[in-house]
């Protein structure tokens, strides 16, 4: 059987990450595309001569040329310019937009097949343009957010509770921005759900705010140590996680930036949901039954994401 094909585009830090993780995971022939001269080349090779230490066995490329990522089974998307200090991943919707335009004209030519993770910011507008200029199957197209900001909510708990993060689930919603939806109901420590280890006094509520507000600023705060870019190790780990599942075909339910077209009450949307990923792409929406006050939070990032995809359709007219 032929191995499969996984096309990186951008390789900057999380595209590097990304080349890094799948190799070691042999997930497939790697072919790492940059616009920077040299600079995919560069990483392919060091990556490629780290293989007979590691020992994995793929094929790593490097390339300026969209034709290499012809035939890609999965075709993951960082290209595009990262946040600086002080700034809000909204800020980037202009330039990235612009991005994303030439990204989707390259994968509707060279890879139409592909499952497509998108991790370019502002997340879910780029997922949605990204989706439009490529032409790709809705449920083809996807962006990876969900499992980055459920890892970091499941991290500060896991800390916050003295247990191994293997104990802990979590859930967030929404838009992967200010207002996306840290999910307590839904999110558990050895299966309890947090509200209830408030009421047995395992840890207060003013805690677990502090965590849910520290979780909607995740990406900020690795920025603002960072200075010079954002997060790359855990957003990377998250799409190699949801490549995993589509090449594997493992039905994984996982949070992700999916289009939703009837569950929660949306009509045409991406936006954060709980969906299965499996050899079909994103197989389904899972609609989970919201409380007032939850709904509430999902509605306010449902409109934030709503006025992102205004913007895009008034910057690029063929998005309108
Ligand atoms: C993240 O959450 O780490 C990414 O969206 C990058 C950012 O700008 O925060």
């Amino acid at each position: 059987m032929a191995r499969p094909k996984i096309a990186l585009i951008g390789a900057g830090q999380i595209g590097g990450t990304l080349a890094h993780l799948a190799a070691i995971k042999e997930l497939g022939d790697i072919v790492l595309f940059d616009i920077a001269e040299g600079v995919p080349q560069g990483k392919a090779l060091d990556l490629a001569e780290s293989g007979p230490v590691e020992g994995f066995d793929v094929s790593l490329k490097g390339t300026q040329d969209y034709a290499d990522i012809a035939g890609a089974d999965v075709c993951i998307v960082t290209a595009g310019v990262p946040r600086k200090p002080g700034m809000s991943r909204d800020d980037l919707l202009g330039i990235n937009l612009k991005v994303m335009k030439a990204v989707g004209e390259g994968i509707k030519t060279h890879c139409p097949d592909a499952f497509v993770i998108c991790i370019t910011n502002p997340l879910d507008a780029m997922v949605w343009a990204l989706q439009v200029f490529s032409g790709l199957p809705r449920e083809k197209v996807c962006g990876m957010a969900g499992v980055l900001d459920s890892a970091r909510f499941r991290h500060f708990l896991a800390e916050e509770f003295g247990v191994s993060m293997r104990d802990v689930t979590a859930f967030v919603l929404g838009g992967h921005g200010d207002t996306m939806v840290p999910l307590t109901r839904y999110s558990t420590v050895a299966g309890i759900p947090l509200p209830d280890l408030v009421e047995m006094g395992w840890t207060t509520q003013d805690k677990l705010d502090a965590i849910v507000q520290r979780t909607r600023d995740g990406g900020a705060e690795i920025v603002g140590l960072l200075k010079t870019g954002s997060a790359f190790y855990a957003p990377a780990t998250s799409a190699i996680e949801m490549a995993e599942a589509y090449l594997k075909d493992q039905k994984r339910l996982l949070p992700c930036a999916a289009y939703v077209d009837s569950a929660f009450g949306l009509k045409g949307l991406y936006v954060g949901v709980p969906t299965i990923i499996g050899a079909g792409g994103v197989e389904k929406v899972i609609d989970i039954k919201l409380q007032k006050d939850e709904q509430a939070m999902f509605d306010k990032s449902v409109d934030a994401v709503k006025g992102l995809v205004e913007a895009c359709k008034g910057i690029d007219e063929s998005l309108a």
